[in-house]
């Protein structure tokens, strides 16, 4: 599995099983490419921990991507992008590989949300970490500073999702809760943006609670072009990928548990393996 020479997946990474949103819409977009998931189970979920510790967990996935040869790895987690991706590109890559490239969904996410909104009235649902890193207000003020951005933090969509209980009155309750908050803020948004990639599974029952009209957007579509143009852009690393079409599934918990439901999140038949980090 470690055949370097051979064998150069794009790494796709997530605290748990979210990421799969992500993959799908890249696996669809782009499916010559090999590809590594993997999903921290065993220490999911990242949002509420502190900065150092997602740092820590999410460095030490990097790391284990890099061991199994490969050149680029997406981090495909709100929290991990909002919490761990700046240190990492600016501290730990110069020193642990230098020419291996690591990207996150947070800034092709907020180079497009003015595409979205006429009322220029944004809202964001995330999980406490990513909302309170603020990471959504500073990268969309770089690209659209006439946006408002209005921030809802969602604390229990990921565990009712990860513990499949999304489609419980208990997961109503709490998604009407987070929505009505959001609105309360302010009247006129017009988009709201799914900012963790867990909650497309909640997005029919978001899409309940809201006034018609407002436009519910899910990052999956958006990461996969971004990465599509990135490969374009940088013929350097796109020659390295290998491309055999092959998609290993790695988690750091229960390979069945994951593969139960990580269907549900990939749209499609999982079979993961095993990892201790
Ligand atoms: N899917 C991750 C995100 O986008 C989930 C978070 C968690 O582990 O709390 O933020």
């Amino acid at each position: 599995m470690s055949d370097s020479t051979l064998h150069k997946p794009i790494g796709i990474f997530d605290s748990g099983y979210g990421g799969l949103t992500v993959f799908k819409a890249i696996a669809e977009k782009l499916p010559d490419y090999d590809y590594i998931y993997l999903g921290d189970n065993s220490r999911a979920p990242y949002g509420n921990r502190s900065f150092d510790t997602v740092h820590n967990y999410t460095l030490q996935c990097v790391k284990w991507f890099f061991a199994q040869g490969c050149p680029l790895v997406i981090l495909a987690c709100n929290t991990a992008s909002a919490k761990a991706l700046r240190t990492i590109q600016q501290k730990d890559l110069p020193f642990i590989a230098p020419a291996n490239r690591v990207l996150g969904v947070i800034r092709p996410t907020a180079e497009v949300i003015g595409k979205y909104t006429r009322s220029k009235k944004v809202g964001i649902m995330g999980t406490t970490g990513t909302i309170s890193s603020d990471s959504y207000r500073i990268e969309i003020g770089h690209f659209f500073p006439d946006i408002t951005v209005y921030q809802q933090a969602c604390p229990m969509l990921v565990p009712l999702i990860e513990n499949g209980e999304h489609e419980s009155a208990g997961a109503d309750y709490f998604v009407k809760k987070y929505v009505d908050a959001l609105l309360a803020q302010c009247a006129d948004i017009d988009t709201i943006l799914l900012a963790c990639t867990h909650y497309p599974l909640v997005e029919a029952r978001i899409r309940k609670f809201l006034p018609a009209g407002i436009e519910v957007i899910s990052q999956g579509h958006i990461v996969a072009n971004s990465l599509a143009d990135y490969l374009e852009r940088h013929q350097e690393m796109e020659s390295l990928i290998s491309r055999n079409g092959i998609t290993r599934y790695y988690t750091t918990d229960d390979p069945i548990d994951f593969d139960q439901k990580g269907s549900l999140f990939r749209g499609d038949t999982v079979r993961s393996e095993h990892v201790a980090l």
